[in-house]
């Protein structure tokens, strides 16, 4: 049975992420560590710490016999750009020390990376597994050099670590963390509050987004599959639906009244410098992976959601 660590576990991927995996391999198994303590009844066990502290980790693997970890503690594209030294600190510093981890107590390890590892020279359109990775906030910069780090840990110590570039998450549980694709996730909130909404990324920005169901489950099924059939260690393309704000808005504009306006922000550079669109099959080759949510169904789903989350009626 798997003894399960996810680090960075409150944030927007964790908390749904927690959950999918007591469901998968039990409630006791899976152990939750964050900066912050954890809401009443989240995880049977919760530690506090603030990483990168390599000895911490090393005691709290010892202490709950730990052998898989999901490594999610980061600081994310618009957030990473305010501190880049920090945002270089922390996302590559608590990665490496899990990998060394990682080697000394035979750990399987997931970690996400993201479009952010592409940059403005990689193909913006059916963007392929292998391309050029030059991304220009540190943010990427942290993840090409994480898909390296761990792929350099799978060739060099045989480490069974597995990643997938997670495209921009929507979901309605925990708030994004300071990304560039949290407009999409904002946008159902204010919908439902106020009916107004200021976009700070062009209507015609396209990006590649994935509903959050669809990122755990390829989270799992990936960590599931067999060593044998994974051809890559770096990190595989994952692609869920792309969309740009204005297809958005009327998606959603079929259900309620909404008015958007447009003002961009230091962030419009950042989407500009990413993917339109992903070629994730290498992911459904080996794995076979399949998405499931498109921009209708992702569109109902949030609503639905939210508005038993705000009690709008
Ligand atoms: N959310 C997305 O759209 C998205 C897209 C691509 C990749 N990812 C990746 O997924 C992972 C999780 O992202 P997320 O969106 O859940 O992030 P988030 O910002 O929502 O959550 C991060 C969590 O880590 C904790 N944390 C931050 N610094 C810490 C530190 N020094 N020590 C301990 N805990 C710390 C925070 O308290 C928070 O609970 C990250 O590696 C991120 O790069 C996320």
């Amino acid at each position: 049975m798997a003894h399960i660590l996810v680090t960075g576990a409150l944030g927007q991927i964790g908390s749904e992420l927690v959950p999918a995996l007591q469901a998968q391999y039990g409630r006791e198994n899976v152990v939750t560590l964050d900066m912050k303590s954890q809401p009443a009844g989240f995880a049977a066990r919760h530690e506090v710490a603030k990483l990168p502290a390599k000895a911490v980790l090393a005691r709290v693997i010892k202490k709950h016999r730990i052998d898989t970890v999901y490594h999610l503690v980061s600081l994310l594209s618009a957030t990473g750009e305010k501190d880049p030294s920090y945002t270089w600190y922390l996302n590559v510093q608590s990665l490496k020390d899990v990998l060394d981890l990682a080697v000394e107590h035979k750990l399987k390890i997931f970690w996400p990376s993201s479009i952010a590892a592409f940059g403005p020279t990689t193909p913006h359109d059916q963007t392929p597994q292998h391309t050029v990775l030059a991304p220009t906030t540190m943010y990427g910069v942290t993840k090409a050099a994480g898909e390296l780090l761990c792929q350099y840990y799978f060739l060099k110590y045989g480490v069974d670590v597995r990643s997938v570039r997670y495209p921009g998450v929507i979901s309605a549980e925990a708030l994004p963390g300071g990304g560039t694709t949290d407009y999409a996730v904002a946008i159902f909130y204010e919908v439902l509050k106020t009916g107004q909404y200021e976009c700070y990324l062009k209507p015609d920005s396209m990006l590649p987004m994935i509903y959050m169901a669809d990122a755990m489950r390829a989270t799992i099924q990936l960590m599931e599959a067999d060593p044998q059939q994974l051809t890559i260690r770096t990190s595989y393309n994952l692609a869920g639906v792309s969309f740009t704000p204005a297809e958005l808005v009327s998606e959603i504009q079929q259900h309620l009244p909404l008015k958007v306006s447009y003002k961009s922000d230091s962030r419009q550079a950042i989407a500009d410098s990413w993917p339109n669109s992903i070629d994730d099959s290498v992911a459904r080759k080996d794995w076979g992976w399949r998405h499931e949510y498109d921009l209708p169904r992702l569109t109902t789903t949030m609503l639905e959601k939210l508005r038993v989350k705000l009690g709008v009626k």
